[in-house]
């Protein structure tokens, strides 16, 4: 797909996760590119009367939403959201996500684990048949960062997977920091055999905050290739 055609598909399977919005629902709003399209969709909704109440998953989407006069509440006011809808940076026939490629992965699961029902919105690029070639963000504490790194190294080892574990650097170089004060630790493991066993040794290391894994959240993914959307999982709507 040419750059038009992806910017194209986001927006259309954005469009298609209106439907499933409801008046008076509580809704998470996810963050990245194809999110941001949805935002914006909704904000055009609720100028036009749509009432919905929505928890942002970031500071980015935070800002979108304000300026799009979307009512927003925080997740301690409203606790259990009806639906979420995010992005994913990638997604396999299982409906497991590899997440985080904006930095947002820690709020965004937080979020999608109070969600009744997650609905994730991508175009064809996204899909894999196993997930790692894109590399798995793990979001770490300031504090100790390289025993951490160390740990997640010795990890891959183990689990024979290739040890490359880098910290992420913004534009100038300086270390990337999530909304949370954390840092990114992008793991290049290449195709991942067992993401379910895999999920559980990194939660086990200490200073690992979260995983960019997302295992049994999503319950809906809208795929939108060059002229085609397709529903994996829950199509009701
Ligand atoms: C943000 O941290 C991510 O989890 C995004 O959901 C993911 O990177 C997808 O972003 P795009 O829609 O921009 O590809």
């Amino acid at each position: 797909m040419t750059v038009l055609d992806l910017t194209s598909a986001k927006r259309r399977a954005a469009a298609r996760a209106l439907d499933f919005v409801r008046p008076g629902m509580r809704l998470g709003l996810g963050t990245g590119s194809t999110a941001t399209e949805f935002v914006r969709l909704l904000g055009a909704r609720v100028a036009e009367g749509l009432k919905v109440l929505c928890v942002p998953t970031s500071k980015g989407t935070l800002a979108l939403a304000q300026s799009l006069a979307i009512p927003l509440a925080t997740l301690d006011q409203v606790p259990e959201l009806d639906l979420v809808i995010d992005g994913a940076d990638e997604f396999d026939p299982q409906l497991r996500l590899i997440k985080g490629g904006g930095g947002a992965l820690l709020r965004e699961k937080i979020v999608a684990a109070t969600s009744a029902r997650m609905i994730v919105v991508v175009d064809a690029s996204k899909e894999v048949a196993r997930l790692g070639r894109f590399p798995l963000p793990v979001e770490v504490d300031t504090f100790g960062l390289e025993a951490t790194r160390r740990h997640v190294i010795n990890l891959a080892r183990v689990m024979r997977l290739p040890p490359n574990v880098e910290l992420r650097r913004g534009a100038e170089g300086h270390a990337f920091v999530t909304d949370g004060g954390h840092y990114i630790l992008d793991c290049a493991f290449g195709s991942i055999g067992d993401p379910e066993a895999l999920a559980r040794s990194l939660a086990t290391i200490p200073g690992v905050i979260e995983h960019g894994l997302f295992i049994g959240l999503a319950s809906t993914i809208i795929v939108a290739a060059a002229t085609e959307i397709r529903l994996l999982g829950e199509a009701s709507q």
